[in-house]
């Protein structure tokens, strides 16, 4: 994998413009490889025991469109995790949040999903249909102003060539050419027709990054390399305060470790979490000191400064 170099410039305007205009962008090797490592392990540690088939299942008959089923999300977990940090704090990683704030044109992000993905060879046909996100990203529809949905980042944390299951997309520019260009619900079979001939694929090496939007057509694909796996990371944000994205609430998971987040994540970071940052009103001596009681180890000198 390349090395990155001194500097920490991770994306461009123009990586950002072109997430605006196409739905779409894809930032190879993002992460660096000793980023990358420890998440691994971490993985083996979440999903221990696993093991790629020697043959992919195959469901669909040929001709055949994909189609969703449960064993397709058997290891999609939330965060946090019992394991080190470097699983846990991917998802808002600095540059991560810089990215999202960039995209949504926002100084205040909300983390809404966050999580580990693991698909092993032969576990399941992964092969789906063509699909937008909103349809669980929202109750209603995406916005026409990009600014008001949201932003996906897909991490993959093992290399993913064509068959280890790659995300398969159609930009925006190729979704008004195949005449399909406003998102609609999956399972309409012409739309899979119009849309199959534009196809790309976010085949990418580990530490790459696929960002996308819940109004983009995009399908998982099917693993077919015998005994292969494919890790990755997703998480979602929006805009602070956008209240017609969602997909879940993190005190819904209160019995997870969350003291794995609190203990090594910065204030930045714990805030796309919705935990207010120093100097909020919501701290007062009083919600420092039972906060501090209910996370012992977490570094809170900041938070108790600003009181
Ligand atoms: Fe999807």
């Amino acid at each position: 994998m390349r090395e990155r170099s001194g500097t920490d410039i991770r994306f461009k305007a123009a990586d950002v413009l072109e997430w605006r205009r196409e739905g779409v962008v894809q930032l190879p090797n993002f992460f660096i490889q000793q980023e990358i490592e420890p998440v691994v392990e971490d993985f083996w540690r979440v999903f221990p025991d696993r093991k790629g088939a020697g043959e992919p299942m195959i469901r669909k008959k040929p001709g055949q469109v994909g189609a969703f089923n449960d064993a397709q999300f058997r290891n999609f977990e939330n965060i946090p995790f019992d394991c080190s940090p470097a699983l846990n704090l991917l998802g808002v990683h600095p540059a991560l949040i810089r990215l999202a704030k960039s995209a949504l044109d926002t100084d205040r992000v909300h983390l809404y999903q966050n999580q580990a993905w693991a698909k092993f060879t032969g576990e399941a046909d992964f092969d789906q249909p063509f699909h937008c996100d909103f349809g669980n990203h929202t109750l209603t529809v995406p916005s026409c102003d990009e600014h008001l949905n949201a932003i996906t980042f897909l991490i993959y944390i093992t290399d993913v060539t064509e068959a280890h299951g790659p995300t398969h997309y159609v930009s925006k520019t190729d979704a008004r050419k195949a005449g399909v260009p406003i998102a609609t619900f999956s399972g309409d079979l012409a739309h899979q027709d119009k849309l199959k001939p534009f196809e790309q694929s976010a085949a990418a090496p580990a530490g790459s990054l696929f960002a996308y939007g819940i109004d983009v057509y995009h399908r998982g694909t099917n693993l077919t390399i015998p005994e292969g796996f494919r890790f990755a990371v997703t998480s979602c944000f929006k805009k602070a305060g956008n209240d017609s994205i969602g997909y879940m609430a993190w005190p819904f998971h209160q019995t997870k470790p969350w003291y794995k987040i609190f203990n090594h994540g910065t204030p930045e970071q714990l805030s796309c979490f919705g935990v207010p940052a120093p100097g909020d009103t919501f701290w007062t001596e009083q919600t420092v000191n039972l906060a501090q009681l209910r996370y012992p180890e977490w570094d809170m000198g900041l938070y108790r400064d600003a009181v």
